[in-house]
This record gives C-alpha cells, structure tokens and sequence, in this order.
C-alpha cells in the first residue's frame, strides 16, 4: 500500500520537496493542503502548523513532522497518542545555530553594543576587554543544537558550562542538571544561552529570581522561545545594571511590536526569529530519509517524547 503525505507550508518549499519524493521514494503521494480529497487517507503529516480540527478531519494519520527544530507549535497535548511527532534534525540549522551563537557571544564579550552607542555620539571609548577563558558561557539545554554550540564556545577558548533537565556528559563542558544544579549553573554563568525546548517545565525559566542569580553585569542570549523569558523581568534587570545585554532572536508575540520598548533599548539587540532557518534542500533530504525509516519501520531521527515534551 502507498504512502499519503499531507504538506502545509510555503508554496516554494512544498514543491520542491515533492519534487524530492518524486525522484526518491516514487511511491509516496505528496498532497498540498488544502487541495486533499480523501482526508482519511492521509497518513503522514508534514507542517510547522497543522490544519484545524486535523485530529478528527484526519483519523487514519501516524506521524506529524515537523518543519523546525520546535514542536512546541503543535500543541503536543493534542496530538491524539497514536500519532507519533518527529521534530527537524537537521545538520544545517546545526551549523546556522551554532554561527548564530558564536556571533552574539563574540558581540557580547567584545562589547559590540556599546560601541554601537559610542557610534552614535561620536565617542572614542575604549572598554576593558578580558580573555575568552576568563568568559563563561552557561548553555541551557544540551540537546543537538545545545552541543554543537557549545563545541564552538570550546574551540574559541570560552569557559562553557550547560545545564540540562537530565544528567548529561560532554567533553569539555561542565555540566549542570535538574532543579538543583540549576542554582550552581546560573551562579556561574557570565553569558547565558537559552537553547531550551519549550515545555511546561521550562516556559518563564528566564525569570527575575532566576536571572538574579547570574553574576552582575552578566548577559543573556534567547534563541529558545520568547516564552521562556519573561519580558518585563529581564527589562528591570537591565535598568539596575544587574545584566549588561541581551541578544534576542525569540519572542512573546511575533513579530514584535512596533512599540515593543526592545527595538530602542540600547542593550538589547532585537533579531527577527533568524538564528536558525530551514533551508529546503537540506531538510528535504533529512525528511525524505525519514519518511524512509518510517516505512522500513526503522527509528526516525528526532523522534519527540511527547511525556518528555522534547
Ligand atoms: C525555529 O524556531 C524552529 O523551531 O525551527
């Protein structure tokens, strides 16, 4: 029996993809929302939103694919329990996370803000400077986007640390777990990445209290969700110069306003949800491999534990 794929998305993207199944897996039917005829043949779904109502519109579907690295936008709650959800693994927003991470870290522990500002007053000010071993980054979330960042802080000299729910090792990294290593880790942290997976665990961990907990003048860097920090905290903690910056990509409500008060504030620097983007070559061929694995009943590569949220 063939396979019935349902895609949602971008126009660009969804040709080009069926274009992918057609020379890879010919026995696959690609069908473009919402141009279905027979929902309940649908048994695969691939989007970053899925249609209204999909739950019952389509009751003979396995698995839901994630376009990105995140499932939160599913509302993994809802997904009926026979219905397996595989988020994006790919090897490509790997490396534009990594270059993302490196980028704000580097802007951070050279002071790009500021001279920023120094620009538009015509200031010649010269900051005190310290070494990249003397700099600790603290990474949350040790997941596959986590790592490789935290591989590259490594091999530019940073001290790393990373904190994860569960009980983890890397090479070169001091590692932190669970609700009490999360104290030690932010103590420790002079510029903290969230690169957490959105769960009820995690939303509003980037909080006053913890963020307190950072050593003063600390920074902090967001390309996790907007909902894990929360926005009106870390807004006082900049104006009592208890956090020097914060480079955001993520946020409460996309876009941002236009009377959002980051867009002005002169330690923050505003991205616009940039740091890692699917690229349709490259995630086309992890998504066709899957789709492989799916039908030769072998483990897919990012399978979410749906208890786990992640
Ligand atoms: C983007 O935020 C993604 O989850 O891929």
């Amino acid at each position: 029996m063939s396979l019935n794929i349902l895609y949602r998305g971008p126009a660009a993207r969804g040709q080009h993809w069926q274009k992918l199944f057609a020379q890879n897996l010919p026995e696959v039917n690609w069908h473009t929302w919402p141009d279905v005829k027979d929902k309940s043949a649908i048994d695969v779904l691939v989007c970053w939103i899925p249609p209204r109502n999909y739950q019952q519109d389509y009751p003979n579907l396995k698995v839901i694919f994630s376009v990105g690295a995140g499932v939160d936008q599913l509302g993994l709650a809802s997904v009926p329990e026979h219905v397996s959800v595989v988020r994006m693994l790919d090897p490509a927003l790997e490396q534009q996370m990594t270059e993302y991470v490196l980028m704000s870290v580097l802007n951070i522990h050279r002071d790009t803000l500021a001279y920023a500002q120094s620009n538009l007053q015509q200031q010649w000010q010269p900051l005190k400077s310290r070494s990249a071993a003397k700099r600790r980054v603290g990474i949350m979330g040790l997941g596959n986007l986590g790592q490789a960042a935290a591989q590259a802080l490594v091999s530019v000299g940073f001290t790393v640390s990373a904190w994860s729910k569960s009980v983890k090792t890397v090479k070169g990294i001091q590692c932190f777990a669970g609700s009490r290593g999360l104290q030690p880790f932010l103590q420790q942290a002079d510029i903290l990445v969230c690169l957490l997976p959105l769960t009820d665990d995690t939303r509003g961990i980037l909080n006053l209290s913890n963020m307190a907990m950072l050593p003063s003048g600390a920074s902090i860097i967001n390309v996790g969700r907007g909902e894990h920090l929360v926005e009106a905290d870390l807004l006082i903690l900049l104006k009592e110069q208890h956090l020097r910056y914060a480079i955001l990509d993520v946020f409460d409500k996309e876009p941002l306003t236009n009377d959002h008060p980051f867009w002005q504030h002169p330690q923050i620097l505003v991205t616009p949800h940039i740091a890692a983007i699917t690229q349709n070559d490259t995630a086309g061929q992890v998504l066709v491999e899957n789709v492989k694995r799916y039908i030769n009943q072998q483990a897919m590569l990012g399978l979410v534990d749906k208890q786990q949220q992640y």
